[in-house]
């Protein structure tokens, strides 16, 4: 499949899902996650700082860290490839209605949302929100410049951890479920901006490959997915769906 193919599907096809991960992001300043550890942070491994057993053995230094990422996000605009994804969204929704279009992401940033994006499947969560230890509501973390951790509940007062799946963790099982289906039913899967090596969510592809459905995959360097992608675009995130997008007749 080529490029102008791969856009003509696009435009016609009534069942699109997207995965997006960390490079999505990329344009917007964040680093990806493997790129995150810098400065005072260098010395840690992702590992480290994102588990379970870090979090019991030092909440503190966790929480700081989160803190700071929190702090980058929110003073990081949408880039071009979220806002694309926004206007394909509204298209096919005005176009084809509810079922046709299904954001899934990896990242934790929330700037689908502030893009203009429907709440999309968060399979990790969102770093933009604590989770009570306690009662596990759900709560948006206190404004970034007033933002002092560790947050506490405003039902029961007990600390908040982070809203985010750790290393070690399960995913959301209704939020991975509702992926999957997505998946299964999709004439047209665009993975854009993630490794594919984190699973469950780098397996998700397949399931459209298996029912006969394409995969395009848009990153800069190659994948495991590569060779198995119907299509792969070698550019950015931004570069690629304004391709895909203004190629379309
Ligand atoms: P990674 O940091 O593993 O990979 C980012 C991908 O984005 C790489 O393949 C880059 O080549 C690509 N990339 C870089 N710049 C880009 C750009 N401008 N446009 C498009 N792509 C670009 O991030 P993820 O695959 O999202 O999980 O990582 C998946 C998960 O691994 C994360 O959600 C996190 C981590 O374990 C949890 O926190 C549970």
């Amino acid at each position: 499949m080529n490029l102008p193919q791969a856009a003509a599907l696009l435009r016609s096809a009534r069942r699109v899902v997207i995965m997006t991960g960390a490079g999505v992001s990329a344009e917007s300043g964040i680093p990806t996650f493997r790129d995150a550890q810098t400065g005072h942070w260098a010395r840690f491994r992702p590992e480290d700082l994102a588990s379970p057993e870090a979090y019991w053995k030092g909440p503190e230094l966790v929480w700081d860290w989160y803190a700071g990422r929190y702090r980058d996000v929110m003073a990081a605009a949408p880039n071009r490839g979220h806002t694309l994804l926004a206007e394909l969204e509204r298209r096919k929704l005005a176009e084809y209605g509810e079922s046709a279009f299904t954001l899934v992401t990896q990242n934790v940033d929330g700037l689908h949302l502030r893009a203009g994006s429907l709440p999309p499947l968060e399979l990790h969560g969102n770093l933009t929100h604590g989770r009570c230890e306690a009662c596990e509501r759900v709560q948006p973390l206190p404004g970034p410049a007033s933002f002092i951790p560790p947050p506490t509940c405003n039902v029961c007062r007990s600390r908040m951890r982070p809203n985010v799946v750790w290393f070690g963790e399960l995913l959301p099982e209704e939020v991975l479920a509702a992926a999957q289906f997505a998946f299964e039913r999709a004439e047209v899967a665009l993975i854009i901006g993630t490794s594919s090596q984190v699973y469950p969510a780098a397996a998700l592809a397949d399931l459209t490959l298996q029912r006969g459905g394409a995969v395009i995959e848009i990153n800069p360097d190659t994948t495991p997915l590569t060779r198995r992608a119907t299509l792969s675009l070698r550019t950015t995130a931004g570069e690629g769906l304004a391709a895909l997008m203004d190629a379309s007749p």
